[in-house]
C-alpha cells in the first residue's frame, strides 16, 4: 500500500515538472529577439544571422532576424525601430555606421530593451548594454605579424615596400584592425626596414567605403598606377588588408597587372571567406584571421540568456571599449590566424565548410 503511494507520489512529481518545462519552454518561446544585421553582400553576416538564429531558436526563443538590404543605414534604423514596435524584448544589433543608431536606441532605452552591440560597438549612446566580439586589437596584431614573419623582417635589412589598407570608417573595428597591425609594423617602419612609397598610412587615407571590393580594388588599381608597381616594375612586397573583401579587390587589381602565384606580395585579410580561402591555397593571399561565428553566436546566446533571466553576464573585458558614454562590459573570442599549412584543420575539420566549398 505504501509502496503504491510512493509511485503515486513520483509519477504527480515527475509530471508537474514536465508540465513546468513544458510551460517554461512555451513562456520562452513567448520571448521575441530582435537580430539587426548590417548587409547580406558579405558572407560573413550571412553566416553570422543564421548561427545566432540557430542558437536562438534551440534556446526556445522567437527570433526577428533582419537584414538592412546591403548596408542601406535608413532601413537598418527602420528594422530596429520595427523590432522595438513588435515588442522585441532584447536586441542585438552589428551597425553599418557606428554612429548612426542613437535615435533607435534611445527608442529602445526608453523602452527597457537591452541591447547587445553585436561584433561592431555602436558608439555615442548609453543604450548599448553589452558588446560581443572578437580581440580586434588581435586581429591587427595577427595581421602585422604574419607581415613580420613572411618577409622576415627580424633579419632583413630591407627596404621592403608595402601599402596598407583599411575598412569603413563608419566602423569603430577599423581603429582596433588597422591600430593592432600598425604596433607591429610601426617599429619596422620607423626604421626605415619598411617603406610605404605612397605615403599613404593615415586610417582615413587607407579606408574602403563599406569595405567594398571594387573600391579596393581602384586604389589599388591607383596605386599600380601612380607607383608604378609591377612583377617588372617597381617591387611591391606586402600589403596589409584589414580584411578579405578587401584583400579580394587588390588580389583582382594584382593579378590584372600580371602577377602570379609565384611572385605575389604578401597579403593579409580576416574572416576567411570562401574566396580568400581558395585564394591562400592558390597560393595569391598570404593569411586571413579566423573568427568562427559560431562562437561568437554562442557568446551572444550567454548573454541574452543571462540578461533575461538576471543572472550575470559572461564578459572577460571591461577596460578596452568606450563608446564615448563609458566602457561597455565586453566579451572577447579569440581570433585565430589561417593560412594554406592550417586550413584543412581550422575549417574543414571543425565543421566551418566542407571540402567540397573550397574546391
Ligand atoms: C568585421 C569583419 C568584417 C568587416 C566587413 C567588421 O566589422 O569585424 O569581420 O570583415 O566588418 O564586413
Amino acid at each position: 500500500m505504501k509502496k503504491g503511494l510512493t509511485i503515486v507520489l513520483c509519477l504527480v512529481l515527475v509530471f508537474s515538472f514536465a508540465a513546468c518545462a513544458q510551460k517554461e519552454k512555451a513562456t520562452i518561446a513567448e520571448i521575441k529577439v530582435g537580430v539587426s544585421m548590417p548587409t547580406t553582400s558579405l558572407q560573413r553576416w550571412n553566416q553570422d544571422g543564421d548561427n545566432i538564429k540557430k542558437q536562438l531558436e534551440e534556446a526556445g526563443y522567437t527570433v526577428d532576424l533582419q537584414y538592412a538590404g546591403d548596408n542601406e543605414i535608413p532601413l537598418q534604423i527602420q528594422q530596429i525601430e520595427d523590432m522595438i514596435a513588435d515588442g522585441c524584448k532584447i536586441l542585438i544589433v552589428a551597425a553599418i555606421d557606428a554612429n548612426q543608431l542613437s535615435g533607435p536606441m534611445t527608442a529602445a532605452k526608453e523602452a527597457g530593451i537591452p541591447v547587445i552591440s553585436y561584433d561592431r560597438l555602436i558608439m555615442g549612446t548609453n543604450a548599448v548594454s553589452y558588446y560581443a566580439t572578437f580581440d580586434n586589437t588581435k586581429v591587427g596584431n595577427l595581421q602585422g605579424q604574419a607581415i613580420v614573419d613572411a618577409l622576415d623582417l627580424e633579419n632583413q635589412a630591407g627596404p621592403f615596400h608595402i601599402e596598407l589598407f583599411t575598412g569603413d570608417l563608419a566602423d569603430n573595428n577599423v581603429n582596433f584592425f588597422f591600430g593592432g597591425a600598425m604596433d607591429v609594423l610601426q617599429p619596422y617602419i620607423d626604421s626605415g626596414v619598411l617603406v610605404v612609397p605612397s605615403e599613404q598610412t593615415t586610417t582615413a587615407l587607407c579606408a574602403t567605403e563599406n569595405w567594398n571590393t571594387e573600391k579596393s580594388q581602384e586604389r589599388m588599381e591607383a596605386l599600380i598606377a601612380s607607383q608604378g608597381y609591377g612583377p617588372n616594375g617597381k617591387k611591391l612586397d606586402a600589403i596589409l588588408s584589414s580584411n578579405d573583401s578587401v584583400a579580394n579587390g587588390i588580389t583582382n587589381a594584382l593579378v590584372a597587372a600580371g602577377y602570379t602565384e609565384k611572385n605575389f606580395p604578401v597579403l593579409t585579410g580576416q574572416d576567411c571567406d570562401i574566396t580568400s580561402v581558395k585564394n591562400m591555397i592558390a597560393g595569391t593571399q598570404t593569411m586571413s584571421v579566423f573568427k568562427d561565428t559560431r562562437i561568437l553566436a554562442e557568446q551572444t546566446v550567454k548573454m541574452v540568456k543571462a540578461i533575461l533571466e538576471g543572472e550575470e553576464v559572461p564578459v572577460n573585458d571591461t577596460t578596452t571599449y568606450n563608446n564615448g558614454t563609458g566602457i561597455i562590459p565586453t566579451f572577447l573570442c579569440e581570433p585565430v590566424p589561417g593560412n594554406a599549412s592550417n586550413y584543412k584543420e581550422l575549417l574543414i575539420e571543425s565543421g566551418y565548410y566542407t571540402e567540397e566549398q573550397l574546391g
